[in-house]
This record gives C-alpha cells, sequence and structure tokens, in this order.
C-alpha cells in the first residue's frame, strides 16, 4: 500500500521525532583524533595545508591531549616527525624515539587517554618511503624487520594499539610475533588494511614531511579503482592477527566499508584523511559551505557505511556535541 496510507514525511515533522527515529548516531566514544608530535620544547607549530592541526613538541602535545580528553575524545593516534631522518628510518624504534618519548610523557599524565602508534617508516626514512629502499624497489621482507623492532619499541613505551599503516605483505604477522615474544600480547593490532594510494594523503605529507623523494606508493598501497581486493587485504589482516582493521580514506571509499561491514565481525575503522579534512576546511573559510554541518554529515555518513571507530582530524571539535 502507498500514498495516502503511507506519509513518510510524518515521522520527519518535528526535531524530536527525527531523533527518534534516527538510525546512526555519532558518538564522542569511536573518535580518535590524530596528533603529530616534534622535537623541542614548547613547540606548536602550525601546518599550512591543514589549519587548525599542529606539530607539537612532547610537552604541548600533553596539553593537547588533555583538552582533547576534557572534551570527551577517548583514543589519540600519533604521528612522529624526528630529529633527523636516515636511510633505514632509526627514529621509528629507537627507545628514546620522539613518539615513544611522547608516549611515556602522555601515559603518566594521561593513564586513560587510550594511546595508538601509527606504525610506518615513511615518517623517519631519508627517501620518504615506507620500508627498506633496494634500486628502485620497497623491498618488503626486510622492511618487516624494522616495523616488528618499531611495534616492540611503541609497545615498551606504554603504546595501548599499534597501528600499521606501510601495507606490506605479511606485517601483521610478523608484528604480532614480535610482541608475543617480548611479552606484549595483550596489545592490540588496529591494521590500515585496506589503504588505497590516494591523493588524499597530500596535506599529511606536508605536516608529516614524509613526501617519497622518487616515486611514488603505488607499489603497495591499493589501487583506487579495486573493490575485492580491499576484501582479500582485510581477510589477509584477519588472518595474520588483526584486532581492528581500517579503511582509508573514507568518504571516498564508503562502499568499501560497507561491504567490509557485511563480510567481517571485527571492529571497522575509518580514517578520515587529512585532504578530506582540509577539503572541508578551505571551502568553510570560503564561506562556500556550512562547515559545521558538513563535519556532521560526513562523519555520520562513515558511520552509516559501517565504521565502528573514526579517525578524524575534527574529533576535539565535535566531541563536546556528541552525546
Ligand atoms: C603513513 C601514513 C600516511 C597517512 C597515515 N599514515 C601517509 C601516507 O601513506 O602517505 C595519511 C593520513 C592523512 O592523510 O591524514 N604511511
Amino acid at each position: 500500500m502507498s500514498f495516502p496510507t503511507h506519509r513518510p514525511r510524518r515521522l520527519r515533522r518535528t526535531e524530536a521525532l527525527r531523533t527518534l527515529v534516527r538510525e546512526t548516531r555519532l558518538s564522542a566514544h569511536s573518535l580518535v583524533y590524530p596528533l603529530f608530535v616534534c622535537p623541542g620544547a614548547n613547540v606548536q607549530k602550525e601546518i599550512k595545508s591543514m589549519p587548525g592541526n599542529f606539530r607539537w613538541s612532547v610537552d604541548r602535545l600533553v596539553e593537547e591531549c588533555r583538552v582533547a580528553s576534557d572534551a570527551g575524545v577517548p583514543a589519540v593516534i600519533l604521528f612522529g616527525i624526528p630529529e633527523k631522518k636516515d636511510e633505514v628510518a632509526s627514529g621509528a624504534y629507537d627507545p628514546e624515539g620522539i613518539v615513544q618519548q611522547a608516549v611515556r610523557a602522555l601515559k603518566k599524565a594521561l593513564p586513560n587517554l587510550i594511546v595508538i602508534c601509527d606504525l610506518c617508516l615513511c615518517e623517519y626514512t631519508s627517501h620518504g618511503h615506507c620500508g627498506v629502499v633496494r634500486g628502485n624497489e620497497i623491498d618488503n621482507d626486510s622492511t618487516l624487520d624494522l616495523l616488528a623492532k618499531t611495534a616492540v619499541a611503541q609497545a615498551e613505551a606504554g603504546a595501548d594499539i599499534v597501528a600499521p599503516s606501510d601495507m606490506m605483505d605479511g606485517r601483521v604477522a610478523r608484528i604480532r610475533a614480535a610482541l608475543d615474544a617480548r611479552g606484549f600480547s595483550q596489545i592490540s593490532i588496529l591494521a590500515y588494511s585496506a589503504k588505497y594510494a590516494s591523493g588524499f594523503y597530500g596535506p599529511f605529507r606536508e605536516a608529516a614531511d614524509s613526501t617519497p623523494q622518487f616515486g611514488d606508493r603505488r607499489s603497495h598501497q591499493m589501487d583506487p579503482a579495486n573493490q575485492r581486493e580491499a576484501l582479500r587485504e582485510i581477510a589477509l589482516d584477519i588472518e595474520e592477527g588483526a584486532d581492528i582493521i581500517m579503511i582509508k580514506p573514507a568518504l571516498p571509499y564508503l562502499d568499501v566499508i560497507a561491504l567490509a561491514r557485511q563480510e567481517f565481525e571485527v571492529p571497522i575503522a575509518a580514517y578520515q584523511v587529512s585532504g578530506e579534512f582540509s577539503l572541508i576546511e578551505a571551502a568553510g573559510r570560503l564561506g562556500w559551505i556550512d562547515r559545521e554541518r558538513i563535519i556532521l554529515e560526513t562523519l555520520t555518513a562513515i558511520r552509516r557505511a559501517g565504521a565502528d571507530i573514526i579517525l578524524t582530524y575534527f574529533a576535539k571539535e565535535v566531541a563536546p556535541k556528541l552525546a
């Protein structure tokens, strides 16, 4: 039966009715706030292409995390900008590396804040690639040893979750084995499983100073045209021991999030990446869009598609607005 018996507008009549029948609810509990940490003291340096985001020294990072935590954000993910970069990414696994220092300070000051460490070499290599370079290629298997070492250093510093974003084959299994062997079987792995070779990472690379010096990341990150391959990557990561899987970027890949939600039982994270942030921010500043409204609309869409956890540069701002 249809009109006039059925009138969908009846339930849209008032805000109270709309709220009552709302299918998707955003919650601050599912937000993760990405932050960049750099050496020094009292540093808060704005990232030009990501206004409102900064490179923080450890002391200032702790304060920023306190504000975010008080606003209701339960978790942060850290990216490091080391003092020096080299061919083998020493800064990534140095026990005194910048992220390790930050984790220790955060765990001391804010023990209840969930600290996730992004796990990749590209912020620490002089060439900006995510692994060991041999000739013109990124060598998969020798990179795994460095990733495993980095995971252990992050866990030793006190990370709750390590998040490999490198897209090397077999890294989740290697990281799991290394963590377990060192007594860190309780530390979770959030795998960037379906990470696409995306133009949306542009502003991040300015923030982390991690643009590859030659070539690109297409030999390891996924082709934006592929959907079935994402399911295969996710299945492999779960088999290797991933506790949470991630799809990245978020908005251009809602179909992948929705499919993964149907296929897998593990928690799913989605990353609203730097370029997604900057598009909204820039158009908002120009007065071309209603920025606050679009932030909530995009986050709702990501949740509606099936993400349990959302990494977003808007986390601190939106958390207090969400119940
Ligand atoms: C590290 C990494 C990147 C991002 C997260 N982890 C950059 C890249 O792969 O080039 C991008 C995050 C963003 O754009 O916000 N490999």
